[in-house]
């Protein structure tokens, strides 16, 4: 059951190694995301946050490295496993199915689970973003950018995940729409979900985040708290400039 603080595992990367292309893009990456906190992954275009975000969720497969909540081992697991053990993974550029009204893209997104459960999980989903609700009937192409985004975001916390990464949640979207996102975030880590954020802007995600990590081309250049960033920004470029 999920929704308990404090009662979930953290999600532990060991070591990681992937190819792309039978390129190495990630050299021994490790992350820890806690229950309950903000985590943010930060780096240049191209240093493989996103190649991170595809490993956990299945989408490629390591050549070395764990990835582990609790007891399980989730390495090289298919999605389906990923999801089945409590991991959200809401990739880079997600779209919604744009002939589907809201209602149905979160059913969809649901599918798997018992019938209470996704009925729990929709309203927990709606309960985050209200203005969704007088969208319910709506098909996903006539929303706004900012409204699709928040379906997407609400399809991830319909499965009422123990663990949420969120890969460029801010991508095209205008500073208000971020501004209105950027609080579920923080709440939904506040309920005991390990969240690791993935942004574009560092000042956006270390204003949420507890801890931070900067990669740069497939490599951790930084690893510890988001005030230390915050608080010594040439901190973040020295991370930047040390994989250049
Ligand atoms: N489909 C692919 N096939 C082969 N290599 C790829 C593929 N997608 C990305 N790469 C390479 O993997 C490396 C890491 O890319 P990745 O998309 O993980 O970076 P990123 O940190 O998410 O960048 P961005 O900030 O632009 O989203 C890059 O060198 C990229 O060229
Ligand atoms: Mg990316």
């Amino acid at each position: 059951m999920s929704g308990q603080t404090g009662a979930h595992p953290s999600l532990v990367i060991t070591g990681l190694n992937v190819e792309r292309g039978e390129r190495p893009v990630l050299h021994d990456v490790s992350i820890t995301i806690p229950p309950g906190e903000v985590t943010t992954l930060l780096g240049p275009n191209g240093a493989g946050k996103s190649t991170l975000v595809l490993a956990v969720g299945g989408a490629l497969r390591p050549t070395d490295g764990t990835v582990a909540l609790g007891d399980a081992d989730l390495t090289r697991a298919r999605p389906e496993k990923v999801r089945g053990a409590g991991v959200a993974v809401v990739p880079e550029g997600r779209r919604l199915l744009p002939n589907l009204t809201v209602a149905d893209n979160l059913r969809v997104a649901t599918f798997s689970l018992s019938r209470d459960d996704a009925t729990a999980g929709i309203d927990r989903a709606l309960e985050l973003f209200p203005e969704l609700k007088k969208r319910f009937e709506t098909t996903a192409r006539s929303l706004s950018g900012g409204e699709q985004q928040m379906v997407v975001l609400a399809q991830a916390l319909a499965s009422r995940p123990k663990v949420l990464l969120v890969d460029e949640l801010s991508l095209g979207l205008a500073p208000v729409i971020v501004k209105r996102l950027m609080p579920v975030i923080e709440e939904v880590a506040a309920s005991g979900v390990g969240v690791l954020l993935i942004e574009q802007f560092a000042h956006v995600a270390l204003a949420l985040a507890n801890n931070a990590y900067v990669i740069e081309g497939g490599r951790i250049q930084y690893s510890g708290t988001a005030q230390a960033l915050k608080d010594d920004p040439t901190l973040l470029q020295k991370a930047y400039l040390l994989g250049a």
